[in-house]
């Protein structure tokens, strides 16, 4: 009697690589990074951040710094973090506030976020920062790796080992940090926002439930990648929240289907690159909730009829029941409602599943695409 055994196979759980594996890992990355969290009466415990609570009640202004996705994790929190402690928050690339003098001082938090906590330019940030005096909080998936080992405290994600080289479990672990850190601010200040940080904590529980969903409809988008294997470039459009993801959907498909692809601030469009739309040009477009804030909604809305005028092939990323894209979107990609600064959970989903599905169906090798490494422990 003989088996065959693939330990490589066997820890792919059934997949076809990591990276497919990883992000149907994704909701329990969400779950674990929440678990354990909250005591009995709902408040948001974090006391293993070792963090002084006198410390987080001074402190004036937030520094993300983080390199790649980690650092789209970042500009994702400012939003959250922003309106919920009513700190002015900034998110620089690691490698850009080093080399500066950036204006920070004891007051200061700087948030060093980093999947494998050995990313050689946020290490050296992390340095910067401590050397002028900030404290430094790391948001980090490895246990004992140098940037949690050389801040001052530390908010560890859950989201396992991530072995394929480009991250997708450990962003979604890495925003949901960011999320309680953010809430975790508003009930130690107890600012405005404190009474309803119990609201979001629960609509923050139902987000790996919302992120299966997604995952059990993934039919068409990878259908969709399969019927553009032989594109050459891919714009993605997003406003606030929906900026980052589309950031990250662009860089996705750069890492591992070496399309050229960019995303950019939908407002922008006219400022620029509404200049490269033309006949067949494939956008996506990242559609912010019609039950949020304000005229967003209806300005995505104009984006995408603008490209339309102008031949885009228009890929819109929409709730549930959102009717008005249905127009002027070529093909819609449906996702479960939830709260806009919530929305980046569920919204870079399918981008990421686009770019897997679209890299395998070009014979390419999504766990480990060329050029690129897990950890770049070099400047
Ligand atoms: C490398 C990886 C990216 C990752 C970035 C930051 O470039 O290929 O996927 O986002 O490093 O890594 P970190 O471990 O610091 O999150």
């Amino acid at each position: 009697f003989h088996v065959d055994w693939d330990a490589a196979a066997a820890e792919k759980g059934g997949f076809p690589s990591f990276m497919a594996k990883e992000i149907h890992d994704q909701p329990q990355a969400v779950a674990d990074t929440l678990l354990g969290r909250t005591d009995a009466t709902g408040r948001l415990v974090l006391d293993e951040m070792k963090l002084d609570e006198s410390v987080l009640r001074s402190i004036d202004k937030i520094v993300v710094v983080a390199c790649g996705t980690a650092a789209y994790a970042g500009q994702v929190a400012k939003y959250a973090v922003e309106h919920w402690c009513r700190i002015p928050c900034e998110v620089e690339l690691a490698h850009e506030f080093r080399y500066r003098d950036p204006v920070v001082d004891q007051n200061t938090l700087v948030v060093a976020i980093s999947q494998s906590g050995e990313t050689m330019d946020t290490i050296m940030a992390v340095r910067h920062a401590r050397e002028q005096g900030a404290r430094v909080l790391a948001i980090c998936n490895t246990n004992g790796s140098t940037i949690p080992r050389e801040s001052d405290a530390a908010l560890y994600t859950h989201a396992g080992p991530e072995i394929a080289v480009a991250s997708t479990k450990a962003f979604l672990a890495q925003i949901t940090a960011c999320y309680l850190l953010g809430l975790y601010l508003a009930q130690l200040r107890g600012n405005k926002f404190a009474d309803e940080v119990g609201d979001v904590l629960a609509q923050l529980h139902e987000m790996p439930a919302k992120v299966q969903e997604v995952l059990d409809r993934l039919e068409e988008v990878r259908a969709l990648a399969r019927s553009m294997a032989d594109t050459r470039s891919v714009l993605f459009l997003g406003r606030h929240v929906g900026f980052p993801v589309a950031m990250e959907g662009a860089l996705k498909l750069k890492e591992l289907a070496y399309i050229h692809a960019e995303g950019f601030a939908a407002g922008e469009l006219k400022h620029g690159p509404i200049a490269l739309v033309e006949e067949g040009q494939p956008v996506f477009v990242v559609v912010p909730s019609p039950r949020g804030r304000d005229s967003l909604h209806a300005k995505i809305v104009s984006n995408i009829q603008e490209i339309r005028a102008r031949g885009a092939r228009t890929i819109a990323i929409a709730e549930d029941g959102d009717e008005a894209v249905e127009p002027y979107a070529d093909t819609v990609l449906r996702v479960p409602q939830s709260s806009t600064l919530l929305s980046p959970l569920l919204s870079v989903v399918p981008l990421q599943v686009f770019a897997c599905e679209l890299a395998t169906a070009k014979g390419l090798d999504v766990d480990q695409p060329r050029n690129l490494a897990k950890s770049v422990t070099v400047e």
